[in-house]
Formats: structure tokens, C-alpha cells, sequence
């Protein structure tokens, strides 16, 4: 009979993956205490309030909140299990940022007691999980961590990578496959059990390095199959041939599967975890790294595309649709839409340029040092626009008339429409 976990969970990080793993854990009946550094997301959250937005995760959080099961805290307290799902940004090297992950593990260890689990959510490069344990075990001598070929580790670590769809994540959190790779075979036992708790994919277990691995090459498959589409998009565009007709017709052979060309690749994973491969193994990587510089690029070529675009123009209105870096979510964490924007502004100074996301209301950080942007509503900056940009594809923006769009410069770069 497999072990199926039943005490109190602390999860670190109460991010885009770690709130909904509270939620979904703290909804089969288990106590989940949320740990977060920021007091805002604690003192929301507190609150039964989501600081940002993922459907269907508000209404879980306050319903979890009200009855007791979820709260939040900024102090690591003591628990059965820790998850720790903090960020793992890269370096200005491109290597991989653990200090969020070292410090999570160094606020567990004074609270780790013999027979507790604790699980490695964040994307990490191969040997993070090990790490783990040497800083705990650095900081608490007296409890036997795991290792390798040996037995009768006094606590259980492994690696459980996250592998959810945002705008998605309550359903593929539920649904997906779940890989679990321990330090030991019997560390991923342990950690099955708080998984089993409600995944209902398959749960396949590992070692932590394979683990860490499988995550790393799943984004970094993602990043080479768009590097291809978006050098196909170049290469037709610079022949004159429509690169979504080509592709259209590419795919209906059975065993071709081209995904699409766009402004580049954002969020946080798939722009990132590529780079954490390429700095394991640098003179190996080849194909890895040189998609990860197509896809870097391509913010530059649609500015470039639309300056010159612009410059048929005396005194051009461009309106740019979309600033978050997938369509239908309000996450703006490395997107391209961002990078184009600040590259046109930057570009063309005396050009107004309106700005347009359902999703969201403040102009991003990056972009605020430029007088020239200004926030619109969709229909009024397309009205105003001699040439539209569309950098996302938002459901309202899919489902603007064409009517609206006659007689202006169209750059579409999700093919949204084609
Ligand atoms: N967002 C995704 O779609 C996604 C998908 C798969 C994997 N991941 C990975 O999951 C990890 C978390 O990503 P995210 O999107 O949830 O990040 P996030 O930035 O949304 O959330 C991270 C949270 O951790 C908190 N934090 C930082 N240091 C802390 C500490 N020492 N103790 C407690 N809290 C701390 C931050 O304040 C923040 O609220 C990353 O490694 C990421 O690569 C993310």
C-alpha cells in the first residue's frame, strides 16, 4: 500500500505554483500554512484575497481561507512537509540564481524535525536538490541527511518539478503527470505520498538529477520547436512567402507539428531554464543556445519591421496591442510584448504610442521612462493608430472586427488575423 501523506504542509513561496499547490493540497482536508517574505501576498492572502490573477484560484483561496485550512505567514513555522517554491531566476552569467532556494532551505532547517519531507518545486539545474540537503544539513548536524546508495537518512528530500500551463494551472495541477525524483529511492516514496493527495496523472519516480533534467530539456524541447518556427517566419518573410500559409500546409503532413512564430518567447520558464542546461554543459549545448539567441532576437526584428513601417509616415499614431507574455494571462515576467514596446518607443521618441492589455492597468516598470506611451483602451487606440501591433492575442483583441482594422498598417505577430 503506498503511503499517502496526512499532517500539516508549509509551502514557501506563495507564487504562481505555490499558492495553487496550497490550495489543492489545503481542499483535501490538510492544513496548509503558506509562507511568503512579501507581508503584502501574506497579508492578502490572509485576507482570502489572490494577488494576482489565475482562474479559478480566487474562489479556491477564499473558500480555503474560510475554513481554516490555508493561512499565511512570513515566519517558517514547523510542519510535516516543506515545499519550497521560490524563484529561480538566472545571473547576468545565465546561470542559474539559487540564493531564493538556499535561503528557503535555511529557514527549514531550524524547524526540521526527524521524518519530515521536504520537496524542491522550483525549476533547478541538475544538483540543486543535493544542495538542498548540504545547506540543511550544514545548519543541523544532529539529523542524518540523505544520500545517495545509503540508508537511514533522518529526513526525506526530493525533487518535484512543476510543470502547469499558466491560465491553466488549477486544471493541469490536477491532471498532470508528475515526475518525483528523490534523493534516495525512498525519499521519493515519501514525497509521492503528499502528491498522491491529488494528482491525478501519473506519478513516476526518480532520482532528484534526472528529475531536475526532465523539467530543464521539457522547456528547453519548447524553446528549440519555436526557435525553428520563428527562423521559418523570418526566412519566408525575407522570400516574400506568407509564413502562416506555409505552415498551415506544413502540418497536414501526419508526422509534422510546426508550432508558431511570434514577437519572441516571455515568461519565466521557457525564456530561462534553457540557459541553466547550456551553463552545465556549455561546449555541448549547441542547438540549445543558439535557439534561445533566435528567439532573443526577435523582439528586435518586429521593432525593426514596424520603425521602418513607420517611417512612410509623417507623424504616425501606433497603437501596440498586448504587454503580458501569453495570451489571456496578466503575467508580464519576461515578455517580449514589453521589449518591443520599449524598442519602437525607444526608436521613434516623437511618435505617440498607445499601449492596449486587458490585463493591465499600470504601465510596466520598464516601459515607464518613456514619454511617448500612454495606456489606451483597445478600440480607441486602434481608431487612433495608423499602424496596429499585435503582440498578444488577448480573446478581445482576436475578436476585433476586421471593420475596425480597415485602412491601416497591420502587423500581426501571432497570426491571430490570418
Ligand atoms: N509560473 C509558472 O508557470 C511556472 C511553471 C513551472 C515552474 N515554475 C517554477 O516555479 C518556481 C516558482 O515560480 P513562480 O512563478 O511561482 O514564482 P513567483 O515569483 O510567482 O512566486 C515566488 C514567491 O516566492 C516568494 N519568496 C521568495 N523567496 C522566498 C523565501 N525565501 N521564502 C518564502 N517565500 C519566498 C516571493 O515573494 C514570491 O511571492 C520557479 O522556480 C519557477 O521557475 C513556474
Amino acid at each position: 500500500m503506498s503511503d499517502v501523506f496526512k499532517s500539516r504542509v508549509a509551502i514557501l513561496g506563495m507564487g504562481y505554483i505555490g499558492l495553487p499547490t496550497a490550495v489543492v493540497i489545503a481542499t483535501r482536508g490538510i492544513d496548509v500554512i503558506g509562507v511568503d517574505i512579501n507581508p503584502a501576498t501574506v497579508a492578502a492572502l490572509s485576507r482570502g484575497e489572490v494577488p494576482f490573477v489565475e482562474p479559478d484560484l480566487a474562489v479556491a483561496v477564499s473558500g480555503a481561507v474560510a475554513m481554516g485550512r490555508l493561512t499565511a505567514t512570513t515566519e517558517t513555522p514547523e510542519a510535516e512537509a516543506f515545499i519550497i517554491a521560490v524563484p529561480t531566476p538566472f545571473n547576468e552569467d545565465r546561470t542559474a540564481d539559487l540564493s531564493y532556494v538556499k535561503a528557503a532551505a535555511e529557514q527549514i532547517a531550524p524547524r526540521l524535525k526527524s521524518g519530515n519531507i521536504v520537496v524542491l518545486e522550483s525549476t533547478s539545474p541538475p544538483g540543486t536538490t543535493q544542495k538542498v540537503g548540504d545547506w540543511i544539513g550544514a545548519l543541523r548536524p544532529d539529523l542524518r541527511m540523505p544520500r545517495d546508495g545509503e540508508t537511514g537518512a533522518d529526513v526525506f528530500i526530493a525533487h518535484c518539478p512543476e510543470r502547469v500551463l499558466p491560465g491553466r494551472i488549477m486544471i493541469e495541477m490536477i491532471t498532470n503527470d508528475r515526475v518525483v525524483g528523490g534523493l534516495t529511492p525512498r525519499c521519493a516514496e515519501k514525497a509521492a505520498s503528499i502528491y498522491r493527495l491529488f494528482a491525478q496523472g501519473e506519478i513516476l519516480l526518480t532520482d532528484a538529477a534526472s528529475a531536475e533534467m526532465a523539467k530543464l530539456v521539457e522547456n528547453a524541447y519548447r524553446d528549440v520547436n519555436i526557435a525553428f518556427a520563428n527562423e521559418i517566419s523570418l526566412i519566408s518573410e525575407s522570400l516574400h512567402i506568407d509564413v502562416w500559409e506555409v505552415i498551415r500546409l506544413a502540418n497536414r503532413h501526419p508526422r509534422v507539428n510546426i508550432l508558431s512564430p511570434g514577437p519572441g518567447v516571455g515568461g519565466h520558464c521557457i525564456p530561462v531554464d534553457p540557459w541553466f542546461i547550456v551553463s552545465a554543459a556549455p561546449q555541448l549545448s549547441r542547438l540549445i543556445r543558439t535557439a534561445r539567441e533566435v528567439n532573443d532576437h526577435r523582439p528586435h526584428h518586429v521593432a525593426g519591421q514596424v520603425v521602418e513601417n513607420a517611417k512612410r509616415f509623417r507623424s504616425p499614431t501606433i497603437a501596440c496591442l498586448g504587454l503580458t507574455f501569453k495570451a489571456n494571462v496578466d503575467d508580464v515576467r519576461e515578455s517580449p510584448a514589453i521589449d518591443v514596446v520599449g524598442l519602437i518607443a525607444k526608436a521613434l521618441p516623437d511618435v505617440e504610442i498607445l499601449v492596449s492589455d486587458p490585463y493591465v492597468s499600470v504601465m510596466p516598470g520598464l516601459l515607464s521612462k518613456y514619454d511617448n506611451l500612454h495606456l489606451e483602451g483597445a478600440h480607441q487606440a486602434v481608431e487612433r493608430a495608423d499602424i496596429v501591433v499585435l503582440l498578444v492575442e488577448h480573446e478581445p483583441f482576436k475578436a476585433m472586427r476586421h471593420t475596425r482594422l480597415a485602412g491601416k498598417v497591420i502587423y500581426d505577430t501571432r497570426g491571430a488575423w490570418h
